[in-house]
């Protein structure tokens, strides 16, 4: 048989990452790759006992089909808690579970755009949400970033571009790969330039409640009066990833439209794990909660910095994020960057080329992605010193 496929597949490869992370089936590698939460991270207990109670109280309402907006008692508990941390829902806005928040990239890609459309995004950015918006036939327009934020003078070129992009992507918060955080400045400027050239932004904000040094900054959403924000939210991080409840708050005909595409993709998000979730944002202690994970990642990423501080050559830089799970590190110019994460997993230290975050992973790049949360502290001090070694060889 001569299997043909879609044009809008042949556009996204099989992840150029993909022999690393087959390779971090090895567990003398230790892994900077992945993006896991910590294991300590999970509330295990509290799930477990919220789970068998609410099967031994109504196992019927966990077991049933559900309704494709959310469980009600969820998007309620989801409701209050989001609004409580992030002032983020509107009269006129509208809010849909989702299976993860790697679905709503898929919905809101599909809803929005026509293949061939474009959307604007920061460069480097989170590989599984640009391999969604290019499955479904969107061109990718990337917008770097300068000195730690997005470059405002590029962004509003891109959005001058022909044709005008559907929408923008941006993680404001401890960016996936970068660690950036967009300061308030650059927010107010972004939502000016959205308005300005009537682009939505679909702002993805799964790291946000993972700040564990400075001060917060209001989410794009909060600040947006006109409609232009889609708030991508997930308690993959804060709860459990197995568990797939994510959350879309925006613009009524936007999330309506969403919900239609989703009784296509999965009719619905998992009722159990919504429910018992629900049941912990109502009476588990989520503040003490987010401060003991919280703790659990400053501690890992001061043991990073410091550790890289310590064995790194001078000119090799790196962020010094504020929250989230990752560091960013550019190595010099003339260094070549896919050498040397092979060397590294030769070494079995396993660290993500950072060419995989761009539009096109064929551009020169010179930086790589380390994760902080999944490694154990020893693990930390270990792979650091032997990076640090490979920085002083280059
Ligand atoms: C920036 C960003 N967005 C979305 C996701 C998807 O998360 P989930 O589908 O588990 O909510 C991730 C996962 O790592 C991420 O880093």
């Amino acid at each position: 048989m001569n299997y043909e496929f879609s044009n809008k597949m042949t556009h996204v490869k099989a992840s150029a990452i993909r022999e690393i992370f087959k390779a971090l089936t090895n567990p003398e590698i230790i892994s900077f790759a992945g993006g896991n939460p910590a294991s300590t991270a999970f509330p295990v207990d509290a799930i477990k006992k919220a789970s068998a109670d609410l099967l031994e109280e109504n196992p019927i309402a966990l077991l049933q089909y559900g309704l494709t907006e959310g469980d009600p008692d969820f998007l309620k508990a989801a409701n209050a808690f989001f609004n409580r941390h992030e002032q983020v829902t509107f009269e006129s806005d509208m809010i849909i579970t989702t299976t993860g928040s790697q679905q709503i990239m898929d919905l809101a890609s599909k809803c929005l755009c026509n293949e061939g459309d474009v959307v604007v995004v920061e460069e480097p950015s989170f590989l599984g949400s640009l391999n969604s918006f290019k499955e479904n036939g969107c061109v990718l327009r990337g917008v770097p970033f300068k000195d730690g934020q997005l470059d405002l003078e590029k962004l509003e070129e891109a959005l001058q571009i022909e044709p005008k992009p559907k929408f923008m992507y941006l993680i404001p918060n401890f960016q996936n790969p970068t660690g950036f955080t967009m300061s308030l400045e650059t927010r107010q400027a972004v939502l000016a330039l959205a308005k300005k050239y009537q682009v939505m932004i679909l702002e993805d904000d799964p790291y946000g409640a993972l700040r564990f040094s400075g001060e917060d900054v209001p989410s794009l959403k909060s600040l947006d009066r006109d409609g232009l924000v889609l708030y991508a939210v997930s308690m993959s991080k804060i709860m459990a990833p197995g568990m797939r409840v994510a959350c879309a708050i925006g613009p009524k005909e936007v999330v309506q439209k969403m919900v239609v595409a989703k009784q296509g993709a999965d009719v619905h998000t998992n009722l159990w794990s919504q429910k018992v979730i629900a049941r912990l944002l109502e009476t588990y202690d989520m503040d003490a909660h987010l401060t003991r994970i919280k703790k659990i990642y400053k501690e890992k990423c001061e043991l990073m910095l410091a550790e890289m501080d310590k064995e790194f050559a001078d000119g090799i830089t790196y962020t010094r994020p504020e929250g989230g799970m990752f560091i960013w590190v550019d190595l010099p110019k003339e260094a070549d960057m896919n050498a040397f994460v092979k060397e590294a997993l030769e070494k079995k230290v396993a660290v993500v080329p950072g060419n995989a975050f761009l539009t096109d992973d064929t551009k020169e790049c010179h930086s790589f992605r380390m994760n902080f949360s999944t490694p154990a502290p020893e693990d930390i001090i270990k792979g650091v010193k032997i990076l640090g070694e490979m920085t002083h060889q280059l």
